[in-house]
């Protein structure tokens, strides 16, 4: 785990993944405040090997909540580059992400574009898929160009690109729906339109779920396909989600790890990353040396930042017990368990 990976270009200190937390402290504008800084100062400190920043919208439409910060505007921008080089700056190996992503259905404007074609939102033209594919693409040009060393295309947790895979929400009759290989062409749509604004040496990647388990939309051997399809496209990495991911219970450390070894059958040397419930350094290190080339984490580093240099000195279990009292946090995502 303390041992370097890549992921195409880029070169990863170690195999921990900060998966992406938003941090729900943004203005009404999209615009982040100064405590993102201390928040990525820290698990820079902690020697966090690619921090993925919570999502950020591409476009106004898409926001999928309030206090979620953009990367559609040129006032987004300064606060996002202050967080890449308050990173870079306290930690010259640690790399970070933008996360983008759509909310589709669940976006908070009243104008969502949904794949839906009934009572939520409304049927999504082709007019609207192509200046969605376009968005991500110029909110990735724009990632680019201020310095994150990667992007991540949010394919998964039922916002709109995920929508579009699973067959229980995407009910179009037309080529955006029915077959996988139409379910699947808004990301792969989005994910070619990312690599031509940013060319062929930047780090792209995906999260995406490993089913929509209880829902059988999106079951598993889908799943494998575009993942397959994905790593024959060129994607740099995939970070296997799901449905449900933050689990309050659960009786197996790590709830996505057995679908999540059937896909990194199907993409061979495509770098594959697992998130989901893992606590102890055992278990993750288990993981890793069957078939994960990395691990990924959100809350245990909401409690711990730096939890992997404490894990390289011997600890052996996470403190974060899962219990999601950090969504209820008043200013910007914080522990409230640890401060009782
Ligand atoms: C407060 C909070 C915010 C989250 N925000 C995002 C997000 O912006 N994007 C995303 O893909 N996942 C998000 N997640 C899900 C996590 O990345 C992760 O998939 C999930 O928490 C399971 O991992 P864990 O058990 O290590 O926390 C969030 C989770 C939490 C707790
Ligand atoms: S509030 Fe609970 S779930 Fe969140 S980081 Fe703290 S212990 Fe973990």
């Amino acid at each position: 785990m303390f041992t370097p990976g890549r992921i195409g270009t880029m070169k990863v200190p170690n195999r921990f993944i900060r998966s992406a937390t938003a941090e729900f402290g943004a203005n009404p504008d999209g615009t982040v405040i100064d405590e993102y800084y201390e928040l990525y100062k820290d698990l820079a400190r902690g020697k966090v090997g690619l921090i993925i920043q919570g999502h950020l919208y591409i476009m106004d439409e898409g926001k999928a909540h309030e206090k979620m910060a953009g990367i559609v505007h040129d006032y987004h921008l300064k606060g996002l580059k202050q967080i890449v080089s308050t990173i870079h700056g306290t930690n010259s190996d640690s790399k970070v992400a933008a996360q983008l992503n759509h909310g589709g259905i669940h976006s908070v404007s009243k104008k969502a574009p949904s794949v839906l074609d009934g009572k939520e939102g409304y049927m999504m033209t082709e007019d609207d898929i192509e200046s969605v594919i376009k968005s991500f693409g110029s909110a990735a040009l724009k990632a680019k160009q201020i310095g994150y060393d990667a992007v991540q295309i949010h394919a998964a947790h039922g916002y709109l690109v995920s929508q579009f895979l699973s067959s229980k929400s995407n009910q179009r009759q037309d080529s955006w729906g029915g077959r996988l290989e139409n379910k699947v062409k808004l990301l792969l749509e989005i994910y070619r339109e990312i690599r031509s604004q940013t060319g062929s040496n930047y780090p792209v990647l995906v999260k995406i779920n490993n089913s929509d388990e209880p829902r059988e939309g999106f079951p598993v051997e889908e799943a494998c396909k575009v993942t397959r399809w994905l790593a024959d496209a060129g994607i740099n990495a995939i970070e296997v989600s799901g449905n449900q991911s933050t689990r309050t219970k659960f009786e197996e450390e790590g709830y996505f790890t057995k679908n999540a070894k059937r896909i990194k059958e199907q993409i061979g040397d495509t770098p594959l990353s697992v998130v989901g419930g893992l606590r102890s350094i055992h278990t993750i290190q288990k993981i890793r040396q069957d078939y994960a080339d990395f691990i990924s984490l959100s809350r245990p580093f909401i409690r711990e930042p730096d939890l992997v240099k404490k894990f390289q000195k011997g600890k052996k279990q996470a403190d974060c017990i899962s219990c999601n009292k950090c969504f209820s946090a008043p200013k910007i995502i914080t522990c409230l368990e640890k401060e009782e």
